[in-house]
């Protein structure tokens, strides 16, 4: 019988889940871990890695080894976004044609959506293997406030590593399908999910009859995990610099080596309340002697380095509870998705600000893929235990509209519009005697107010 699996796509780590017998099940990879870490490598002897095995050797082949492509994914060369991870990155990041971006490996470049791709072929793989036959369809999730090009750029991703993506999926809504599915709930849900790389948050009602419908959401496709690491490194290099003098920045292995290290302690100071960072040997003092770094932190200092990244979080929930035109107390539960809510301060954020525990019921890290295989038996199955029982009532995460004269975008969908939808506007063109007009669909982006008349003008 034929298989749709669902791959959680992320910046950290990938996921793959399938419907069988009716229940979603997480494919675990051959070193038996249920998540794969989305990262590439290419060795000296030019042979690929993918998932623990790229990740292993990280730190001696730092230059060829890809993390978190989808920072990049569906970005041009000249955006902000892009010349941060190009400054920080271990790997290499060029400009390609079309002012697109290009990641080299070992002299070879790739485009974004084929190093993503040879995550989704490793994600395919795992589940060939554990179905014992080949798979074609897949549905994908994306962060809900990535753009129309991201999301391009991901079925791209797809299609490059064999796949046929028979949809695209927001990855908080997947949670809330996971969450939901099958058991009869009539609710409204807030879905709280930072990753390592994006952040969401949407609100749904879900209803019994198996309606998943989403009230609002908000996010930013470029805040996670990454940036909490990035604090931690910034506090190690400065640290560093006003002991001995040197930069350990301008040294890719001990750059990599941070980076393991600031991920990990961020990790264990989620458990224990203060962590030793100690990298023996980091760098060369120029006089022939090695230097060591080593030093303590605190989860309180930790928490206060990344105080303003979880209230931005906070900030933007706010303001999806305002878009929704709902109070804190409409809320009846929470959910809590991505690795970066097991860390105490987010947690206890949310609660805070919300005013109640989050659920407890739902995997982090997995309820995400889970939601998405839901989904891909459900458009496959015409009668099978899955069909008919979930309908997805998803919204445009940004406004969309038209350009018109002076560079000026005009609204015509507004953000949180229920899809698929149908808008109509008459606009003038500016000249006499004009045959022919260009068209331009912008989303997003500064949304001035819609003026009474009907008649824009286009140019
Ligand atoms: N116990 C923990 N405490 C704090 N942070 C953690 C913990 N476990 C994992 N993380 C962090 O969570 C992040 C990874 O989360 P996750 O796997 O959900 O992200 P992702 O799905 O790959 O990313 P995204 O959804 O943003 O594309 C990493 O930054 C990781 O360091
Ligand atoms: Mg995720």
């Amino acid at each position: 019988m034929e298989k749709v699996i669902g791959i959680d796509l992320g910046t950290t780590n990938s996921c793959v889940a399938v419907v069988e017998n009716g229940t979603a099940v997480v494919i675990a990879n051959r070193g038996g871990y249920k998540t794969t870490p989305s990262m590439v490598a290419m060795t000296e002897a030019g042979k690929r890695l993918v998932g623990h095995l790229a990740k292993r050797q990280a730190i001696t082949n730092a230059e060829n080894t890809v993390y978190s492509a989808k920072r990049l994914i569906g970005r041009k060369w000249n955006s902000p976004q892009v010349k941060q991870v190009a400054s920080t990155a271990s790997y290499n990041i060029v400009e390609g044609p079309h002012g697109d971006v290009r990641i080299s490996l070992r002299e070879k470049s790739h485009s974004v959506p084929e190093v993503s791709a040879m995550v989704l072929a490793e994600m395919k793989l795992i589940a060939e293997e554990y179905l014992g036959q080949e798979v074609q369809k897949a549905v994908v999730t994306v962060p809900a406030y990535f753009n129309d090009n991201q999301r391009q750029a991901t079925k791209d991703a797809g299609a490059i590593a064999g796949l046929e993506v028979i949809r695209i999926i927001n990855e908080p809504t997947a949670a809330a399908l996971a969450y939901g599915f099958g058991r009869n709930i009539d609710r409204t849900v807030a879905v709280y999910d930072l990753g390592g790389g994006t952040f969401d948050v949407s609100i749904l009602e879900i209803g019994a009859t198996g309606v998943f419908k989403v009230i609002s959401t908000a996010g930013d496709t470029f805040l996670g995990g990454e940036d909490f690491d990035s604090r931690v490194i910034d506090w190690l290099v400065e640290g560093f610099r006003d002991e001995h003098g040197i930069d350990l920045r301008k040294d890719r292995m001990a750059l990599q080596r941070l980076k393991d290290a600031a991920e990990k302690a961020k990790v264990e100071l989620s458990s224990v309340r203060e962590v030793e960072i100690n990298l023996p040997f980091i760098i060369s003092s120029g006089r022939n002697e090695a230097l060591h770094l080593q030093r303590v932190l605190s989860r309180t200092d930790f928490e206060q380095l990344t105080a303003d990244l979880v209230q931005k979080t906070v900030d933007i929930m706010r303001q999806t509870l305002d878009d929704a035109g709902l109070h804190r107390e409409d809320i009846e539960d929470v959910v809590l998705v991505g690795g970066m809510t097991r860390m105490p301060l987010v947690e206890r954020s949310v609660a805070e600000f919300l005013g109640r525990e989050p659920s407890k019921g739902v995997h982090p890290d997995e309820v995400v893929a889970i939601g998405a295989a839901i989904q891909g038996s459900a458009l496959l199955d015409d009668d099978g235990p899955t069909a008919n029982r979930v309908v997805l009532l998803d919204v445009t995460p940004q406004t969309l509209g038209m350009m018109v004269a002076g560079g000026l975008m005009e609204p015509l969908i507004p953000k949180d519009t229920t899809v698929p939808t149908a808008r109509g506007k008459t606009f003038t063109t500016s000249r006499d005697n004009q045959t022919a007009v260009k068209i331009l669909v912008m989303q997003g982006g500064a949304i001035r107010p819609t003026r009474t008349s009907s008649s824009g003008s286009s140019s």
